[in-house]
């Protein structure tokens, strides 16, 4: 089957009332990872690449693996779809190399890192939209900003210096017509969200449900929502790392988010976790190896393990053969025809 647009993973995960797990990958072994995790539990998948990571693995290399991978697991429906996108070039390259979907992170200036206005957010997120519907292309954008840095992107800082304002996610919705929105709940990117087990004075799920209410039609998407598991935490340390005590967050909550209207789930951070233990295993029980195989396998069955577990956990596990994917250029006709229009969004107050 072709390449699936993210809006039409989540327009059928609203249906099934389950959530899509959007995992981020660099290398080949991710994706393998992945795609035997799918495989296992019959799940759809969204594989996602950061800028850092189409730099790290070369645009080319990545994408190609990608179309291995719809080749080799056809009964799959797999989204590509560009993570934190910085500017209208860099989603506009995604689409042309043949991403099925693309977030415009206009919460930051170009630079990544500075929070941008309301206004400019609107702007290029705006732009970003009729260029990418034009070629069927679903696009993610976000309000509020996360907290954390990484590889570069980020606005540093807590998760709650920047929150999603109810009003203005209604509003930004509204003005740019997005397939799906990012908000800012406290979560941040990166391994240290949170000092101890997240409750509700950090980890905003009231906010979230607030918004839901609001825009009960959007499909919402968590970012920063790795769990940060000790047992992952534990294999790193135990065999040498240097992680101090933090927490993610709880499934549980990501859980109670998919019955609020969260469809995707951006992890990659336990994902690196599992993978950083797996190797450091292998290097410290069997120092006299130098054959790569020989702890990349055991790192993809890590990442594997957790995946499934988490295709699971957010429901999606099972899905895989409940619809045939619609081809970008058939997406592209439902914007025209506004079957597949975003609008209108928004519930009475
Ligand atoms: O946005 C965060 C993802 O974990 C990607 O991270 O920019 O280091 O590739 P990255
Ligand atoms: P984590 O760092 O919590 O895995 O978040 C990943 C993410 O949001 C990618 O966009
Ligand atoms: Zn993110």
């Amino acid at each position: 089957m072709p390449l699936v647009s993210t809006r039409q993973l989540l327009d059928e995960a609203a249906k099934g009332g389950y959530g899509v797990g959007a995992f981020n990958v660099n290398d080949m072994e991710q994706i393998q990872a992945i795609m035997e995790a799918a495989k296992e539990t019959n799940s759809p998948v969204i594989i996602q690449a950061s800028r850092g990571a189409r730099a790290f693995a070369q645009d080319n290399y990545l994408f190609h693996l990608i179309l291995a991978a719809n080749e080799l697991y056809p009964e799959i429906p797999i989204a590509m779809h560009l993570d934190h996108g910085n500017s209208f070039e860099t989603c506009v390259s995604a689409i042309k190399l043949g991403y099925s979907s693309v977030m415009m992170d206009g919460s930051l200036k170009e630079d990544g890192k500075t929070p941008a206005s309301f206004e400019e957010n609107v702007a290029i997120t705006k732009k970003v939209v009729d260029y990418a519907h034009e070629r069927g292309v679903a696009v993610e954008g976000e309000i509020g900003v996360l907290g954390g840095i990484e590889d570069g992107h980020g606005a540093g800082g807590s998760g709650l210096d920047h929150v999603t304002d109810p009003d203005q996610a209604v509003e930004f919705a509204e003005k740019t017509g997005v397939d799906s929105l990012a908000i800012a709940i406290g979560t941040s990117h990166g391994a240290y969200k949170f000092t101890k087990k997240p409750d509700g004075s950090v980890l905003k799920m009231d906010l979230l449900i607030a918004i839901h209410k609001r825009l009960p039609k959007t499909h919402l998407v968590m970012h920063g929502s790795s769990s940060v598991p000790k047992d992952l935490q534990d294999i790193i340390n135990q065999y040498g790392g240097k992680l101090k005590e933090t927490w993610g967050v709880p499934v549980e909550e990501i859980q109670l988010g998919i019955k609020n209207g969260v469809r995707k789930i951006n992890v990659d951070t336990d994902n690196r976790l599992a993978i950083t233990g797996a190797i450091r295993k292998v290097f410290a029980e069997s120092p006299e190896k130098f054959d790569p195989r020989d702890y990349m396998k055991p790192a993809r069955a890590a990442m594997q393990k957790v995946v499934a577990q988490r295709m699971v956990q957010f429901g999606q596990a099972g899905h895989a053969g409940d619809y045939k994917a619609i081809s970008i250029a058939d997406m592209a006709k439902g914007y025209k025809d506004g079957s597949l229009s975003t609008r209108p969004l928004v519930a009475a107050k």
